[in-house]
């Protein structure tokens, strides 16, 4: 391959965010101009921390990240830092910048049209955070395509999207004329336009490459590790034959005893061309959320509030009465206010939704923002184990790959699905009556969302979802829907 096709490379690069936490070790890539690549990997792999060695935010701890001279790169990240959700829309744009941008009102209307928000000069007013986490999708997408990189890296970028929204991207994307790198968990959308895929193998460290879509590699992998089996299994029946002639020869004794020995060398070296299977990244362990058992209704829904397309508060009547194991859904569109209505239900200040008193509330919340990123995550879980049995929430926590040497970690320093995950386990050991649940399937590894959707079909308490992954929702028990858009 000409060096001049490559806009990225990796040669023997190694990082590690200290001892226990290695990430990658002598990994080589190259990622060639004009391509469209995904970024594959388990939950806490390390695929996020590559973007940012990439864009030099990062160092290697040895070995080198090559860019093509004067290349531009712009990273449109997994979620929005939480000091910049504080920031104007007009500060949020001005920030990817390093230098003043004077026409830069009409530059985010034009970039905000292409991730289909409608921009206003009375929205570049607005706080980030008072956006849908939809809306906030659009933002971090549209930061990054203001620049007008030559490399596009995206991470995760339809979390929290619709399916318009999805639809739209992808749209984008497949007509995008320069290199794009995505990160995301959603074989779908990557299938739409990638033509090579980036593998981050968790046990080596290493990235393997591979063309073609999604579904080919998942293919190839496959055969590849059947192949390996095989080769294994061919030379193990050789070694067991080589070890019974040495034993056979063996018992002869004089001139024979030669032969034995030479016959236990080879199965020796026979030994040694056994090859290291690849192994698969690994799958959370099936689990169940146990639920506070309460007879009769524990929520009612006799009205709520969603926001009209002209922006303002509209109250509707419903009649929803959920009791023991009812699941109900809400459907609706990015910023209607799906996300609001939870939040208010969790916090029981919904006007018009009564929660039956001592019902406990588990909420699994879109942001993550009712995690304490300042709390290891051992204290996190804890807590709501309600403080003690250290030995149950350990084992609780490594069924959802939670293992020691992440467990002291700050939760703030997380990758994203680790701290999805870590909300799971939460959960678990909370024993909600009444579930709460916004975008559970977010930043999460698609390998492990049939549990998930198990678990939560099985729940027996009363259950609320919201999720914009329709794969997902038809896994689970629903019982009733509420579609807010009617
Ligand atoms: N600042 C940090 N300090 C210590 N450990 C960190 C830090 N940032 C990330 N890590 C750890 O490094 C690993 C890789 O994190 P990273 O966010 O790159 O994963 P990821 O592959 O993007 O995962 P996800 O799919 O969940 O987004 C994780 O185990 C994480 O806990
Ligand atoms: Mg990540």
């Amino acid at each position: 391959m000409a060096k001049t096709d490559s806009i990225v490379s990796f040669e023997k690069t190694s990082f590690d965010y200290g001892q226990n936490k290695p990430i990658l070790d002598e990994a080589n890539f190259v990622i060639r101009r004009g391509t469209k690549i995904t970024f594959m990997g388990q939950n806490g792999a390390g695929k996020s921390t590559i973007f940012q060695l990439i864009t030099k935010a990062l160092k290697p701890e040895s070995g080198k990240v090559n860019l093509t001279n004067g290349v531009t790169i712009a990273l449109s990240r997994q979620v929005i830092p939480r000091p910049d959700l504080e920031l104007t829309v007009r500060a949020f744009f001005e920030k990817c910048f390093t230098e003043k941008v004077y026409d830069i009102d009409p530059r985010i209307d034009a970039v905000l049209e292409v991730v289909n928000l409608k921009g206003h000069a009375k929205m570049h007013e607005r706080i980030v955070k008072s956006f849908s986490g939809g809306q906030q999708a659009r933002l971090l997408l549209a930061s990054a395509l203001i620049q007008d990189p030559d490399l596009l890296l995206l991470d995760e970028p339809t979390n929290n999207l619709d399916k318009a929204g999805i639809e739209h991207l992808t749209q984008f994307l497949t007509g995008y004329k320069k290199t794009v790198v995505v990160i995301s968990h959603d074989a779908d959308f990557l299938n739409a336009f990638t033509d090579g895929v980036l593998y981050l193998d968790i046990h080596t460290r290493k990235v393997e490459q591979y063309h073609g879509n999604y579904f080919d590699v998942v293919k190839e992998i496959s055969a590849r590790i059947e192949k390996e089996n095989r080769k294994n299994a061919q030379l193990a029946k050789e070694i067991q034959d080589n070890k019974d002639k040495a034993n056979f020869f063996a018992q002869k004794g004089g001139q024979m005893r030669l032969v034995a020995k030479r016959m236990r060398e080879k199965a020796e070296e026979l030994e040694d061309e056994k090859v290291d299977v690849r192994k698969e990244d690994r799958t959370i362990r099936p689990f169940e959320i146990p639920h506070q058992d309460m007879l009769g209704e524990l929520v009612n829904i006799s009205s709520y509030t969603v926001i009209s397309k002209n922006h303002k508060p509209v109250a509707r009547k419903s009649h929803i009465s959920l009791k023991r194991g009812q699941h109900l859904l809400l459907r609706g569109p990015n910023g209607i206010g799906k996300s609001t209505l939870l939040e208010a239900m969790a916090r029981g200040t919904a006007p018009g939704t009564k929660i039956t008193d001592g019902v406990k509330v588990g909420y699994y919340r879109q942001d993550f923002s009712t995690l304490n990123f300042d709390e290891t995550v051992l204290k996190s879980l804890m807590t709501a184990a309600g403080g003690f049995d250290q030995e149950r929430v350990r084992a609780v926590a490594s069924g959802f790959l939670i293992t020691s040497d992440v467990i002291d970690t700050k939760i703030g320093s997380l990758s994203e699905g680790q701290k999805g995950l870590v909300a799971f386990a939460r959960l678990v050991l909370e024993k909600p009556g009444f579930l709460i649940l916004d975008e559970p399937t977010n930043h999460i590894n698609f390998r492990h969302l049939p549990l998930i959707a198990k678990a939560l079909s099985e729940y027996k308490g009363a259950m609320i979802l919201v999720s914009h992954v329709p794969e997902f929702v038809a896994q689970i028990r629903i019982d009733e829907t509420l579609d807010l858009e009617k």
